[in-house]
């Protein structure tokens, strides 16, 4: 099923993980999208409020619905305590999105270590300078505070340690839904729901 043709319940696979896979490769080879890996993930902060902000999203075989983050961060903290998330997705273009709901688990050492190693090495500097979502004084503290990191891996080259803070989390889907612009406001809108007895179970919903 490519382009905008109508969505029909019976041409939808019974894994929504593989639909996923469909529309995120259409947007990955639209040039007409800069970031399709960007995406809004909703978190619950200690107090109760949702709050949103944009990650980028990593795919592996066994875990596809992967984001990196400063564990001390907002988010982090909000993980810690709620292990449950949103993510959000938005191709303009396509005239698509989708919505993610599911709980949300660190991702192995292994995997972190090899998402660190790719980044280039002023991100990985920036990980070990700053205190993501922290107060800071000034502008100017963290110049003093990257100068800082800089000096101390000077003769590292690209070999600098993963700070055990900088970390993956996957997110294990209950629900998922697909949202596709139709002609006068027919969108066209399909839900997966993670049943009890372990398997999905698809709906369509009005628009
Ligand atoms: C396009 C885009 C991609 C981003 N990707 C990431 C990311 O993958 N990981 C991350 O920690 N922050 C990323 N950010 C920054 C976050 O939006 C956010 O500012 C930061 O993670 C702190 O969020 P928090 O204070 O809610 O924890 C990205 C921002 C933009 C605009």
């Amino acid at each position: 099923m490519i382009g905008n043709a109508i969505l029909r319940l019976k041409d939808l696979p019974p894994d929504p993980l593989l639909l996923f896979r469909t529309w995120f490769d259409l947007a990955l080879g639209s040039r007409e999208i800069r970031y399709p890996h960007a995406m809004c993930l909703s978190t619950v902060s200690p107090d109760g409020f949702p709050e949103g902000r944009i990650v980028l999203l990593h795919q592996f075989q066994e875990q596809p619905l992967c984001f990196f983050t400063d564990s001390r961060s907002e988010k982090g903290r909000s993980l810690a305590r709620h292990r449950a998330a949103a993510l959000t997705f938005y191709w303009e273009p396509l005239e698509r999105q989708i919505r993610i709901q599911g709980t949300v688990e660190p991702t192995t050492d292994r995997l972190s270590d090899e998402m660190f190693s790719e980044r280039p090495r002023g991100s990985k500097i920036i990980t070990w300078a700053s205190h993501q979502s922290c107060a800071t004084v000034s502008r100017a503290e963290l110049e003093r505070q990257l100068e800082q990191a800089d000096k101390k891996y000077e003769l590292a080259g690209e070999d600098i340690p993963r700070p055990a803070y900088w970390q993956g989390y996957a997110v294990r889907p209950r629900r998922m839904e697909f949202w596709q612009a139709g002609a006068r406001r027919m969108h066209d809108r399909f839900e997966y729901t993670w049943t009890e007895d372990k398997r999905w179970q698809l709906r369509r919903l009005s628009p």
